[in-house]
């Protein structure tokens, strides 16, 4: 795809979100947009190392409460490929330690001109808050334990690539289910695009709850391995826990750590896929990761591809005519 295709009259029909802030309320159309949209910047940047200039002249602002390496790195490198300025807000070295409150310095960055806020807090429903009182765009990257979409969007991105559609794919989410925003992004986004889910882990991490939506909830890891198209394999997310779900770690990697044996029980094609940081030994051993069938890398490039598609139709969008009300989430 040439990057003329990009050129403003190229933006798709379909996309009147004037932010991304979940998968939850996105239709099967949306999210299939925002996984195209994606795929054509991978191509057109050459998988994901040529820069573009559609976004020159345009400020993506970082606003990361929660620790973050691969996230806001990719959030950068996006924006930059794409021709954006980026600015980096660190909360510890803010005038939030003076006191001012989220909103006011959100309204504060906002008067300077950025077109989009990327924002990652602890607390849930901060980038909702966050898209009732600006108006420039807000894309969630992390709101506690409730969604990630970049991340769901990027995994399914990667699945995508390698098996074409995911209807009637079966994929497993093993772990901490219960904490895991990358978790619930997937659930939505895999649902929405007819892939069967098992969510599996201790019975203390995967209520049976979970069930209402639509997915299969199992505890027994080597009775769902063999089903499997594909596995992702989420860190137990020990940050957000109160107290220990598991007596010990070790019999957490006994129950639930994808091996080596357990690979051999899988389909050949099994796809393995981790959002990182990956606790090697915990939920995946070394050898599992580093194995042919092993997306965790690919994952971290597809990453830009998602988020530059994510910022083109963020951006794009803001500066469109203002789309129909209902249509503004
Ligand atoms: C995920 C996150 O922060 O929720 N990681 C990431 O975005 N790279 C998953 C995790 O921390 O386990």
């Amino acid at each position: 795809m040439p990057a003329s295709s990009f050129e403003p009259d190229a933006f798709p029909d379909g996309w009147g979100h004037r932010h991304l802030l979940d998968l939850e309320r996105h239709s099967t159309g949306e999210i299939r947009l925002l996984l195209d949209t994606a795929a054509r910047f991978k191509e057109a940047t050459a998988g994901c190392r040529r820069k573009l200039s559609v976004l020159t002249g345009r400020t993506v602002v970082n606003l990361f409460f929660e620790n973050s390496t691969r996230t806001r790195t990719s959030f950068s490198l996006a924006a930059r490929r794409l021709g954006a300025d980026v600015v980096d807000f660190t909360a510890s070295s803010s005038s939030l330690s003076k006191g001012e409150s989220f909103i006011d310095t959100a309204k504060n960055l906002e008067a300077m001109g950025v077109d989009a806020v990327v924002v990652r807090h602890a607390t849930p429903g901060t980038p909702h808050l966050l898209a009732q009182h600006l108006s420039v765009g807000v894309i969630n990257a992390g709101d506690g334990p409730h969604e990630h979409p970049t991340q769901g969007l990027l995994d399914i991105f990667s699945i995508r690539e390698h098996r074409g559609d995911l209807a009637g794919a079966t994929v497993g989410l093993v772990g901490d289910i219960a904490h895991s925003r990358t978790a619930r992004s997937n659930i939505w986004g895999l649902l929405k695009l007819g892939a069967k889910v098992i969510l599996c882990g201790p019975p203390t991490l995967v209520s049976p709850r979970w069930r209402e939506f639509g997915v299969e909830v199992s505890h027994d890891l080597d009775a769902i391995v063999p089903r499997c198209d594909v596995l992702n394999l989420l860190r137990i997310q020990f940050e957000r826990q109160n107290t220990r779900p598991f007596p010990s770690v070790r019999e957490y990697a006994h129950l639930y750590a994808m091996t080596r044996e357990r690979l051999r029980r899988a389909k050949k094609d099994l796809l393995i896929l981790a959002p990182g940081p990956i606790n090697r030994g915990v939920e995946v051993t070394a050898e599992v990761a580093d194995c042919p069938q092993s997306l965790i890398l690919d994952q971290v490039t597809n990453g830009l591809a998602v988020r530059m598609g994510v910022l083109w139709l963020v951006c794009g969008a803001g500066a469109a005519a203002e789309p129909p009300r209902e249509r503004i989430v």
